[in-house]
């Protein structure tokens, strides 16, 4: 793939998402904070790609997968108001049906297709096929790690939104915003244990089950990026101050530090 080939797929993105906004607020800022989830994405996405010694080439395709990796939120925010994939629908394979509807990626090579739909298709699983290997897998890795950087950064941005202004707050809040969190989901975190979205009742289980996600980053690079940006530190101060919650965040800073310290 070429620049030429990556900034048409850049023109087509622009185009097919403006299509979604209407006269409704509520809409159009969940849609405006896909776009620019979408835009650090890929920002993320390059800089990981850069510093794994990927060719140009790789580069441009990890690029083109940070841009659509989410194009099936559009599609579903539209039609049922939710990012809520349970209530609507899997907003990864919508992404893969809408690119092969669209006959988005026609003009790419049937090996570059392949890298696109796979990450595309996979990145929200909770965990990736064991059968995936090669590049395939090298971009789904990629696009799953560059995407949790991202929402880190969102999810921190919300927590102190809401919290300076629940009454002005325009996002979808899914999960009920009571002191409580479930004991389940802490020692999930304690145990290293990733945490199946539909065993979340708080949002304070949320925002553990989103600490945990440290446990799942594929490179060094990206927690060594969480931890240059403060997202933990900054995400425990929204969860309250308690014995065990103290213990759950001391074990994910250990969890941190060891793998950073690693060699390579
Ligand atoms: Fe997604």
């Amino acid at each position: 793939m070429d620049q030429d080939q990556l900034d048409r797929f850049k023109h087509w993105f622009g185009e097919y998402t403006a299509g979604f906004y209407n006269d409704d607020a509520y809409v159009n800022a969940n849609l405006q904070l896909k776009q620019e989830h979408t835009e650090r994405t890929v920002q993320e996405i390059v800089l990981l790609a850069r510093e794994l010694g990927l060719s140009e080439n790789e580069i441009r395709a990890a690029e083109l997968i940070g841009l659509l990796h989410d194009i099936g939120r559009f599609p579903q925010f539209a039609r049922y108001r939710t990012y809520n994939d349970p209530r609507s629908v899997n907003h990864c394979q919508l992404g893969v049906e809408v690119l092969r509807s669209e006959g988005v990626l026609e003009t790419l090579a049937t090996e570059e297709r392949r890298w696109v739909e796979t990450a595309v298709g996979l990145h929200g699983r909770k965990a990736l096929p064991s059968a995936l290997k090669g590049q395939a897998l090298l971009f789904a890795k990629l696009i799953r790690d560059a995407d949790k950087i991202d929402i880190f950064r969102i999810v921190v941005e919300n927590y102190q939104q809401y919290r300076d202004d629940p009454e002005g707050f325009l996002l979808e809040i899914e999960l009920p915003d009571v002191p409580e969190y479930t004991p389940d989901v802490l020692q999930a975190v304690l145990n290293e244990e990733l945490i199946d979205s539909a065993k979340l009742y708080t949002l304070n289980d949320a925002k553990l089950c989103q600490l945990g996600w440290v446990y799942d980053f594929n490179f060094t690079a990206s927690l060594r990026r969480i931890d240059q940006c403060d997202f933990l530190p900054k995400l425990f101060s929204f969860l309250p101050q308690d014995e065990q919650i103290e213990r759950a965040c001391r074990k994910i800073r250990q969890y941190v530090d060891t793998r950073l310290a690693a060699p390579g």
